[in-house]
């Protein structure tokens, strides 16, 4: 009996999320079929929480080398200071390097954040976040949650698409980065432009969980230049896919061979399977989908 029911309700869970593609048109794809899960509270893939892949990676590999990093950097500028007796450089006064960098807090940004579960965790782990997502009603969800974790000052939330990213000018150096938000946080601004805009080779991460397997639809190529026009030099692309070594259950799978050959242009870190986390809908199925858990660098 368990078994009928759990089999009934897993159908409908895929002819639910099937259904709600047959209804778009190619026009629309891009865009209506997102703003109807939104319409029908159907979020299947979330799970309320940030995904503990991501979690896994910024706790043990992320923080701790932007920490060494900063340590790093530290003790050169003291060694500098000590021999010289000039100033050593600062995250405001000289540009962007791994060293310098790492003087700043990071900087890191979701296309299609959702309801921005992994924004505010980010920006809880000392992050400085952007969250974009192509639905207002996502968005809106995003800052409330970004409000209600007492955390919004550091995020940012753009209703956009991600093809389509409002791209400030390239800003060459931490201070000229600086200035751009400053710039972009006035109240006239904010009016004159409608929302603020990222900065080409300014981010640490790049993070995607289940938005790249949708938009590599649509234009494969483009997605990826977008996410190494985001990233800084050396900077992680952390992707969460759907993994074709199981048959499609919700989200859209893709192979190793084509998650590889996509990221080709980056240098990758390590390519492994995983399981999405456990959400409401998930849980009529006997397991989650399986995933791809990807890390790139540029
Ligand atoms: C499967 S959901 C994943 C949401 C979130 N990353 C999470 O894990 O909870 C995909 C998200 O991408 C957004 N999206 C789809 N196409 C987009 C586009 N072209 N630009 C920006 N966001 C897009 C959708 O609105 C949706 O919120």
């Amino acid at each position: 009996m368990c078994q009928i029911k759990s089999c009934h309700t897993r159908r409908s869970f895929i002819e639910q999320t099937q259904q709600t593609a047959e209804t778009t048109n190619m026009s629309e794809e891009a865009t209506g079929k997102w703003h109807r899960y939104y319409d029908k509270g159907f979020l299947p893939w979330d799970s309320g929480k940030p995904a503990s892949q991501l979690v896994e990676f910024v706790e043990n590999t992320f923080l701790p080398a932007w920490e060494a990093a900063t340590a790093a950097t530290a003790a050169t500028a003291a060694t500098t200071t000590e021999t010289t007796g000039e100033q050593a450089p600062t995250a405001s006064s000289s540009s962007d390097g791994a060293a310098t960098a790492a003087r700043r807090r990071p900087r890191a940004i979701e296309i299609g954040c959702g309801t921005g579960a992994s924004c505010v965790y980010l920006a809880q782990q000392g992050f400085v976040v952007t969250g974009v997502d192509l639905v207002a009603d996502a968005v809106a969800a995003a800052k409330e949650r970004a409000e209600h974790a007492g955390v919004s000052d550091c995020c940012t939330f753009l209703v956009a698409d991600a093809f389509q990213l409002p791209w400030a000018a390239e800003a060459h150096t931490d201070s000229e980065y600086e200035q751009q938000q400053q710039q972009q946080q006035q109240p006239q601004q904010e009016e004159a432009t409608g929302d603020a805009a990222v900065t080409p080779h300014s981010y640490d991460l790049v993070y995607d969980c289940q938005t790249f397997h949708v938009l590599r639809q649509i234009d494969e190529r483009g997605i990826v230049a977008v996410y190494k026009r985001l990233l800084r030099p050396g900077g992680y692309m952390f992707t969460l896919t759907g993994n074709a070594d199981e048959p499609e259950v919700g989200p859209s799978v893709l192979t190793r061979e084509e998650l590889c050959r996509a990221f080709a242009d980056f240098e990758q870190v390590s390519v492994q399977p995983s399981r999405f986390d456990m959400t409401p809908t998930y849980a009529s199925l006997s397991q989650p989908p399986l995933a791809w858990c990807g890390i790139f660098r540029a």
